[in-house]
């Protein structure tokens, strides 16, 4: 299993950048925020409890959110791999993460962190609000608010996984192509290293 967290703020490209990698290295998709507003959509009790919190540009609690995540993963026995975009965005979520993968005998690969100005953020957030029906991204606070909370509360994922060597920077602003080419790299890289150590073990 090769698992991969796409990190970053929020309008930095992890949606936009998980469609070409999924189709690239068939992993599955593990959007929580994508899980979010389906829930949201079915009103189900935890999408209308979700909502509360989304519409505020304030993170959903951990226990909500990590219990999505674990049916979401046993639901997909046979998958190569996961792409968790948007997941995990706190420290608790991130040994909760570790846990679940654990019981599968496995574990976190590559953490890529893509770079985005605060500017650039709130500029393709509100682009993206002109059309997207998205109700967090019509509104610069709401937007700023979001910004805040992964400052507060996220950016501390990268730092657990630094902790472990697992996290690599990439420029997130550029032409989508190009910083595709910059991800598609490092995973390249990291897959190429552990054929090399699985062939070394076997001789
Ligand atoms: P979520 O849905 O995860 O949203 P987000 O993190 O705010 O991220 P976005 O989807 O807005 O941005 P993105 O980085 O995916 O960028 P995208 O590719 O879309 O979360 C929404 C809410 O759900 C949270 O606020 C929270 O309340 C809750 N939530 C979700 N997960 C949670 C969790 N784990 N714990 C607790 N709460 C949780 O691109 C953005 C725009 O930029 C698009 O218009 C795109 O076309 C454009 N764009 C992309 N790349 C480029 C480029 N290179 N150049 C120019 N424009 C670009």
């Amino acid at each position: 299993m090769f698992n991969l967290i796409l990190f970053g703020p929020p309008g930095s490209g992890k949606g936009t950048q998980s469609e070409n990698i999924i189709e690239s290295f068939g992993l599955q998709h593990l959007s929580t925020g994508n899980l979010l507003r389906t829930e949201m959509g079915n009103q189900t009790e935890l999408g209308m409890e979700a909502k509360r919190y989304m519409d505020a540009g304030q993170l959903v609690p951990d226990a909500v959110v990590i219990g999505m995540v674990g049916n979401f993963m046993d639901a997909k026995p046979d998958a190569k791999g996961f792409l968790f975009d948007g997941f995990p965005r706190t420290t608790a979520q991130c040994i909760a993460l570790d846990a679940l993968l654990k019981e599968k005998n496995n574990e976190i690969n590559l953490v890529l962190a893509l770079e985005v100005s605060e500017e650039e953020l709130v500029k393709r957030l509100l682009g993206r609000g002109l059309t997207s029906g998205r109700s967090d991204d019509t509104n610069e606070n709401i937007i700023r608010a979001r910004i805040k909370e992964y400052h507060d509360k996220t950016t501390a994922v990268a730092t657990y996984y630094a902790q472990f060597n697992k996290v690599v920077g990439i420029t997130g602003e550029g032409t989508v192509e190009t910083i595709y080419a910059d991800l598609k790299k490092e995973i390249d890289g990291l897959l190429a290293s552990q054929v090399e150590m699985d062939a070394a073990s076997n001789e």
